[in-house]
């Protein structure tokens, strides 16, 4: 077994590895799971199949998609994004976190914020930046953890679920302990 990129949880181990076009299906239901039930994902119809796959044509190698597997289970996905298109942002990147719901709680999320800022510093990025609704204290608070520090914040700037909503800005410097 590879121990670089697979832990243990008690008695679950967990793997990263890269997504495939195959892994679509469960990336888009993981992710309508939580444009339907949550304000993490600020969409509020569901991503169709099409949209899904228009998003992973805009990652490869330099934007990977990460599966994780717990026991060889579909436990969530992750990706490193970039930041913006124009390309004098090339030394920046996004993260995003999904874990399946039935795996919450099992520190899934930490350790999947350690995979991506490890491999966002082995991809040779200077920052890693997260842009998270305000009211998602655990994803807030897990990057906080991380080395994370807040930059910015747009107030009022979503609205879902007859919410209005502030975005908060984190952000790391790569290569830091
Ligand atoms: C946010 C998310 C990634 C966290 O993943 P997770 O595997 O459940 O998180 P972990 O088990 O690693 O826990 C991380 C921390 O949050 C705490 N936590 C987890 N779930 C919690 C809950 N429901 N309520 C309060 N605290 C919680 C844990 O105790 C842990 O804190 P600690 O290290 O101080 O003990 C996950 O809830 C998720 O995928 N949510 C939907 C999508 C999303 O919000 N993505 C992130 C936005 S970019």
């Amino acid at each position: 077994m590879d121990k670089k990129n697979s832990r243990s949880h008690g008695s679950i181990n967990l793997k990263f590895r890269l997504a495939t076009e195959t892994d679509l299906g469960n990336i888009q239901s993981l992710t309508n799971w939580a444009i339907v039930h949550t304000t993490a994902n600020l969409d509020i119809q569901p991503n169709t199949s099409e949209q899904i796959q228009a998003w992973w044509n805009h990652h490869g190698p330099e934007h990977p998609v990460w599966i994780m597997e717990a026991d060889g289970k579909f436990a969530g996905w992750a990706s490193l994004s970039p930041f913006s298109p124009k390309i004098g942002y090339r030394r920046m990147v996004e993260n995003s976190i999904y874990v399946a719901p039935n795996f919450h709680g099992n520190g899934f999320g930490s350790n999947c914020l350690d995979w991506l800022i490890q491999e966002a510093e082995r991809l040779g990025y200077q920052q890693i930046i997260a842009k998270i609704t305000a009211e998602n204290e655990v994803s807030v608070r897990l990057h906080l953890r991380k080395g994370f520090v807040e930059t910015g914040r747009l107030l009022e700037a979503a609205e879902k679920f007859d919410k209005i909503l502030d975005v908060v800005i984190l952000q790391k410097k790569l290569g830091e302990a």
